[in-house]
């Protein structure tokens, strides 16, 4: 992405923009994030409150992000200012920046853990693994994994390093057509892996517990998640998505391209799901442990889904991990775009320092969170360690935050011809729902998200 805006390119073509913005919301949101908060939070009644709040939540607040980027045409913190001389809501972009930042330093974490699991799947480890006959290798393996001092330290700064070394070499764009590419690759592996789970012995036990909502299991806390990780994965309620827009041309239909991003994305996240419930299951692992279920659940599954042809196994991981790998790095660009253009505009420092500053200052932290599931597991607060806090504070307190700052600002502080203007195309098309949306911008999503918040922390 091009962040020059003497020069300010724009996505080509309408798949462009889809698939585009649709990498930087796929990422481990869906395929890790999902099926862990899903695991612990009563399967099916979880998705069933996620589903509501994206339609009713999160997609009103994706085109709201939308039209205040493709109208201010700049990053999330000048597109802001840009928009309001109010004090409170210039700093909402400011907010957006540092949860952003804050974000990344744990995410990249996962990602680390990501490449290290494609590299593994070229080592062929995981076929080494299933010659031992117990599923609970996989499990014990993972732990061990994640809490080695040095290795996945190593691997969390070998990977922003990579991401710094693209986003440096401005070849942003070049990565938008590789996601092109690799987003319906993703899209086709999961697929295939999905028919498959379905035919495997735990599937109906797993099938279940996804789909079939035990209502018992909901409490505002439980609504509470649902909502952060409906923002999270739709990578929405920072304002990184402004960005995003801010590239779309003047023909974008933003209602139609939030509603094809969010479908993606949830349809990516049920996939996901789907994949590892049914080998949860048949593996006897503890679905709420809170456990890594993508890293200790899919290994499994690959071996076990092609027990008779162990190539196809062993080829399958690689390309499972690859594409994994990449729908993440698509993610950490988008995520480490917001403060490096904040740092780059505010401070008027060169690209490359900026993206420097953001880099090193992820290393540290990420470092710190990598530990905390090691040697500095011991540093806990309410019995989370750092980097369970660092999860908790963005799901569950900055997101939610976001999200109800956004609807308030789009919904009463910004001019609403530039909102009908923006959702209608200066009146071009006819913005089919435009007026629904402005509606839970206005009323239902600020009162709402306001609840939630409240009352899933415990404070009313
Ligand atoms: N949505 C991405 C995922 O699911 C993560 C992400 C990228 C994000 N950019 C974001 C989350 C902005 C919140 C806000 O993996």
């Amino acid at each position: 992405m091009n962040n020059n805006h003497s020069n300010h390119s724009n996505f080509t073509s309408k798949i462009g923009l889809i698939l585009a913005t649709a990498g930087s919301a796929v990422g481990l949101g869906n395929i890790w994030r999902f099926p862990v908060l899903a695991g612990q939070n009563g399967g099916g009644a979880f998705l069933l409150l996620y589903i509501i709040c994206v339609i009713l939540i999160g997609l009103p607040l994706m085109v709201g992000e939308f039209a205040i980027g493709r109208h201010a045409q700049s990053n999330t913190a000048h597109a802001f200012s840009k928009l309001t001389s109010h004090k409170i809501f210039k700093n909402i972009g400011r907010f957006g920046v540092f949860t952003g930042w804050f974000i990344l330093c744990y995410y990249i974490v996962v990602s680390a853990w990501a490449l290290d699991y494609f590299i593994d799947a070229i080592l062929g480890r995981f076929s080494k693994l299933a010659e031992e006959g117990d599923a609970q290798i996989y499990a014990t393996y993972f732990k061990d994994f994640v809490s080695n001092p040095y290795l996945p330290v190593g691997y969390t700064i070998l990977f922003i390093l990579i991401s710094h070394f693209i986003i440096i070499q401005g070849v942003k764009r070049g990565i938008e057509k590789f996601a092109k590419l690799m987003m319906p690759l993703l899209f086709i592996v999961m697929l295939v892996l999905t028919v498959f789970s379905i035919f495997t012995e735990g599937a109906h036990e797993g099938l279940s517990f996804l789909f079939k909502p035990d209502f018992s299991k909901i409490t505002f806390s439980t609504i509470l998640v649902a909502m952060g990780q409906a923002f999270f994965s739709m990578s929405i309620a920072m304002g990184c998505l402004c960005t995003f827009a801010s590239y779309f041309n003047k023909e974008a239909n933003l209602i139609q391209t939030a509603f094809k991003v969010g479908i993606i994305d949830t349809v990516v996240a049920i996939m996901s799901g789907i994949i590892i419930f049914p080998a949860v299951f048949s593996a006897h692992f503890a679905v709420d442990s809170g456990a890594s279920l993508v890293f200790i659940a899919l290994p499994n599954v690959f071996q076990q889904v092609f027990s008779h042809l162990p190539i196809l196994s062993y080829i399958v991981s690689i390309l499972f991990y690859f594409l994994l790998v990449i729908a993440t790095l698509t993610s950490v660009i988008s995520l480490h775009e917001v403060p490096t253009a904040f740092l780059a505009e505010h401070f008027k420092i060169s690209r490359k320092k900026a993206t420097s500053i953001v880099t090193f200052t992820v290393c540290l932290f990420g470092a710190i969170c990598s530990l905390s599931n090691g040697p500095l597991s011991d540093y806990t607060l309410y019995g989370k360690n750092i980097f369970d806090l660092f999860d908790f504070l963005s799901g569950q307190l900055f997101l939610p935050l976001g999200g109800l700052l956004i609807a308030i600002f789009v919904g009463w502080s910004m001019n609403k011809t530039i909102i009908h203007n923006q959702l209608t195309n200066f009146g071009t098309i006819p913005g089919r729902g435009a007026s629904t949306i402005v509606f839970l911008l206005k009323y239902f999503i600020p009162v709402i998200t306001l609840l939630i918040f409240l009352s899933g922390l415990n404070i009313i």
